[in-house]
């Protein structure tokens, strides 16, 4: 066994953080790789992994002349998507995980580790891979840093966040870092070729302990498994600081309304996974809408900090989209199609003849021939006959967020973006109507806490299912959802001015099964009507869930949508609220004690304003 120390773990010349060197050498001694490497984030970095990829076969480098410096990989058909139920947090109590939580006892958690860890990296680089997430230096920020044996990630890192030197220089002599560790779990015997896309078939882990402050991830190389700043560093451990600090660390999108007078409204909003976050997030007015423009902060992660001014600010830690590639198009994102058109890395998607990329609802013709992203000869005909997807249902685009066309101007701002909104969205074929505004913070709250979605591609499982996935952090909350509740209820005690809170339904179904509303840049409509209730400009009509825009109250400017159109939009179907509401209720009862006394009041008041009984809000 080889012992390394952090004379001879090959550390920048300049790094003086012998905390961190000395973690790097401890690692190095556990895993075993041949070498270690310590990213810088240069773009020669970047092109020389990239390059080493393509020799090794898990880069397909796309035409420059269609794509520039663009490449595709394909992963293993068992490593597809984020594995929540190999999802852990070890915390010291298992009662501190909470129901939503898988939980192992850490001392346990980590001798399992130990012993997966031990020569896992055998043949291999490891890569040392420094990173912020968040600005450089910025008050919000925050410091992780990853090891990982897959050079995938590294350049995947370096897109989706500040990678490199860097983040070692604001690191310094002792500053604080998320230690990350990361290993695909196929190290390489004497002799032995490597596969096109290694990870370890049969046992994968992804684990958090939120009171050291770690994360550890074994057996899988793709996306929020692997890419460790994303969804374990900026939701499951960040949710934890933003606890005990005070602040939010949520699943949500930040976007700016800008009206044609100049005046900029910023909203977070969550949605579950493959939920359309993105496509909101770049969303283009309809023409009829002259003057009005949306800006993109992020796209898929808010941390929010309350201001001196007693307003929340939010930033985007990430750097980057890693967004689900299917049903991208001109028409349905044209912003997305234009950050996509060069520096990118698509994963899972089709190759075409001519070296590019196609998915699924990229265009309405799909080309004659392709080679899927399992590697097979793909024609429209095979696809009747199979049933084959070019694309994997999950596949994804890395891209750098500057590229956005719709970036906006102060995504970068370490100081952040003020918020007037919070809203809340779910996948929901029927119940939940078209918007409504909560009442108020507590019972926005309530709504969020209750939010269900029917389950989509981006975790391994069921699709098509309603679950209960409270503010979309079913799988990214790292503590007790019973006490994350709590957090936001106390948010809304002490932020002054706080943001409304809204809930909206893109998907609601009529009886033959089809689409009510037409999605994409109509949700303008909507969004232009929740910046109206913000600043005291729109009207609106109480229902039992909250205040719901009559007709009138939306801008229907260009559309063809009528009144007998919108009615349905809206209803609330009281009987189907019922159910509803009996199935909160079920959920509320998994939670225990835990479960906040306000939110058990607004669910009395609701089933009370339900049944018709007369009783203020
Ligand atoms: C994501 C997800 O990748 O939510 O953003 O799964
Ligand atoms: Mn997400």
């Amino acid at each position: 066994m080889k012992i390394f120390t952090p004379e001879t773990i090959n550390a920048p010349a300049t790094l003086t953080h012998a905390v961190l060197k000395q973690w790097v050498a401890d690692m190095a001694t556990l895993t075993q790789p041949t070498s270690v490497y310590w990213a810088d984030g240069s773009a020669a970095e970047y092109d020389r992994l990239c390059a080493e990829m393509v020799a090794t076969g898990m880069f397909v480098k796309l035409n420059p002349e269609r794509r520039p410096n663009s490449y595709l990989a394909c992963s293993d058909p068992s490593d597809v998507a984020r594995v929540e139920d190999r999802t852990f947090i070890c915390s010291t109590r298992e009662e501190d995980a909470g129901p939503t939580n898988n939980w192992q006892d850490p001392v346990q958690m980590k001798a399992t580790l130990q012993g997966l860890f031990k020569g896992c990296m055998q043949g291999r680089t490891m890569y040392v891979i420094p990173f912020s997430m968040g600005p450089l230096g910025s008050p919000i920020a925050h410091i992780g840093v990853e090891i990982s044996d897959s050079p995938y990630v590294v350049v995947n890192m370096k897109i989706m966040t500040r990678m490199g030197r860097g983040a070692l220089e604001v690191l310094g002599t002792d500053g604080r870092f998320v230690p990350c560790v990361h290993s695909v779990g196929a190290p390489i015997a004497a002799g032995e070729a490597d596969s096109r896309w290694p990870c370890n078939r049969t046992t994968k882990y992804i684990v958090h302990f939120p009171e050291t402050r770690e994360i550890w991830s074994y057996g899988s190389g793709y996306g929020g498994n692997a890419l460790l700043g994303k969804k374990c560093f900026a939701l499951r451990i960040a949710s934890n600081m933003a606890r005990d600090e005070g602040w939010l660390a949520e699943h949500m999108l930040i976007l700016g309304v800008e009206n044609p007078q100049g005046r900029k409204t910023y909203v977070a909003a969550a949605f579950p996974s493959a939920c359309g976050k993105t496509n909101f997030a770049m969303l283009i007015p309809p023409a009829s809408f002259n003057g009005w423009k949306i800006t993109t902060v992020g796209d898929d992660i808010a941390w929010i900090k309350p201001g001196q001014d007693g307003r929340l600010y939010a930033i985007n830690p990430e750097a980057g989209f890693f967004g689900v590639a299917p049903g991208t198009s001109e028409k349905t994102n044209f912003n997305a199609m234009a950050t996509l058109k060069e520096n990118v890395i698509f994963t899972n998607v089709a190759l075409t003849d001519e070296g590019d990329v196609w998915w699924e609802g990229m265009t309405k013709e799909p080309p004659a021939h392709l080679i899927d992203w399992t590697g097979q000869d793909w024609t429209p005909a095979i696809a009747r006959e199979t049933g084959r997807k070019a694309a994997h249902p999950n596949s994804r685009f890395t891209a750098p967020a500057r590229q956005c066309p719709s970036i906006d101007a102060d995504w970068e701002n370490p100081a952040g973006v003020p918020l007037s909104a919070f809203i809340f969205g779910g996948r929901r074929a029927t119940t939940v109507p078209l918007v409504y505004e909560a009442f108020n913070w507590n019972f926005g709250v309530y709504m969020a806490a209750t939010l269900g979605s029917e389950t989509t591609a981006a975790a391994v499982g069921e699709q098509g299912i309603v679950r209960r996935d409270p503010f979309a952090m079913l799988p990214f909350c790292g503590y007790h959802i019973g006490d994350y509740f709590n957090h936001w209820l106390s948010i809304g005690r002490h932020v002054e001015q706080k943001p409304h809170i809204f809930c909206v339904n893109w998907f609601r179904m009529n009886a033959q099964g089809e689409f009510m509303w037409p999605g994409f840049g109509e949700n303008m409509r909507v969004l232009k009507w929740i910046v109206g209730r913000v600043n005291g400009e729109a009207g609106a009509t109480e229902t039992d869930l909250g205040w719901v825009p009559r007709y009138e109250d939306i801008d229907w400017s260009g559309s063809d949508i009528g009144r007998a159109e919108f009615e349905p939009l809206t209803r609330i179907d009281t009987e189907a609220w019922h159910t509803e509401l009996s199935q909160h209720q079920d959920w509320f009862a998994k939670l225990g004690a835990q479960l906040p006394k306000p939110l058990t009041l607004k669910h009395e008041l609701l089933n009370i304003r339900m049944r018709g009984d007369s009783i203020a809000s």
